[in-house]
């Protein structure tokens, strides 16, 4: 079991709010992308943040890497609040906490080897004193994602999807941070191609210890993957569990909608799977995350 208690990330009250004004500067229109969340991730877990389209969970990744600030809300990453830091304290953060996008290609530069673009944290860092220890780093990198390290000359378009997002994890894995947002990683990639990088995913989190926050659709993937889940609709979480119980008591009908939509890998259950329909509505204001059995939480309605 999971130590909840000294969290690696805690998200508390997170909200942003995207907001158009008129030419004179009254607002027009407000999309309230993130409204609200909460929740914690524990050293070393997979905590799957999943939803539709829009729900916010990108919004969400955003904020907890300080890439966009948020209208409300805290976030303390490793015991420290970081939506208030400045500069120089956000890079001393950034080396433990660690994005892989969705596609790997548009995240790596396109004229700089992967090799470079794989050392360029080591760097930033200052993590190595010469140039050979930091190729050597390198090399070990490449060969613990499953890359050829002579592959390191190349340029990213010389390599296929699953290779590149290789690369975007060798990035994100150099300096050893204690978080890996991950948002969508195997989304883009092939079929075949997925289960490999989840793959990598885990034994890196087996020998590392290092915590993932996982965005994601797939929800058989999730279950996989994930020891615990948040489902976010329109902004905010209306259910989190922990995968087993998640999948075997889903509360929220939006949840449930969620899994009778999963298919089922054995035709005779397919074609008997029932459907859940709901109708998405947007969660009343005052609901709350209300605790229906240890660890498995429900937005009331
Ligand atoms: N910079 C922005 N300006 C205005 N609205 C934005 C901006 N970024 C996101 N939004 C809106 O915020 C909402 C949440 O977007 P977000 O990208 O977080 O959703 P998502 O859950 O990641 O969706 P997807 O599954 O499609 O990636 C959407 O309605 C989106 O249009
Ligand atoms: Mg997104």
């Amino acid at each position: 079991m999971i130590a909840a208690d000294r969290p690696v990330l805690k998200v508390e009250g997170l909200a942003r709010h995207f907001v158009t004004k008129d030419f004179f500067g009254r607002e027009v229109h407000r999309v309230r992308a993130v409204d609200g969340v909460s929740f914690s991730v524990a050293p070393g877990e997979t905590l799957g943040l999943v939803g539709e389209s829009g729900s916010g969970k990108s919004t969400t990744g955003r904020l907890i890497l300080r890439l966009d600030d948020p209208t409300a809300g805290q976030v303390h990453f490793e015991g420290q609040e970081i939506t208030g830091l400045g500069k120089g304290q956000l890079k001393a953060m950034r080396r433990r906490m660690q994005v892989v996008f969705q596609d790997p290609y548009s995240s790596l530069n396109p004229r700089m080897r992967v090799g470079e673009a794989v050392a360029e944290p080591l760097r930033a860092h200052r993590l190595f004193k010469t140039a050979a220890e930091r190729r050597e780093r390198v090399a070990q990198l490449f060969q613990r994602v499953g890359l050829d390290p002579r592959f390191a000359e190349r340029l990213p378009h010389q390599f296929s999807g699953g290779q590149r997002q290789r690369v975007g994890i060798a990035r994100a894995i150099a300096v050893e941070p204690k978080l890996i947002v991950a948002d969508e990683p195997i989304t883009a990639l092939d079929v075949s191609i997925q289960a490999q990088i989840v793959n990598l995913f885990m034994d890196l989190q087996q020998e590392m210890g290092v915590a993932y926050l996982f965005i994601a659709h797939d929800l058989a993937m999730v279950r996989f993957l994930c020891h615990r889940v948040a489902v976010m609709l329109r902004g905010r979480i209306v259910e989190m569990a922990s995968t087993e119980q998640l999948f075997a008591d889903a509360r929220h009908p939006y949840t449930q909608a969620l899994i009778s939509a999963m298919p089922i890998p054995d035709p005779d259950r397919e074609l008997a799977r029932q459907r859940i329909f709901y109708e998405a509505v947007t969660p009343p204001q005052e609901a709350q995350l209300q605790e229906v059995s240890p660890g498995h939480w429900v937005l009331s309605s």
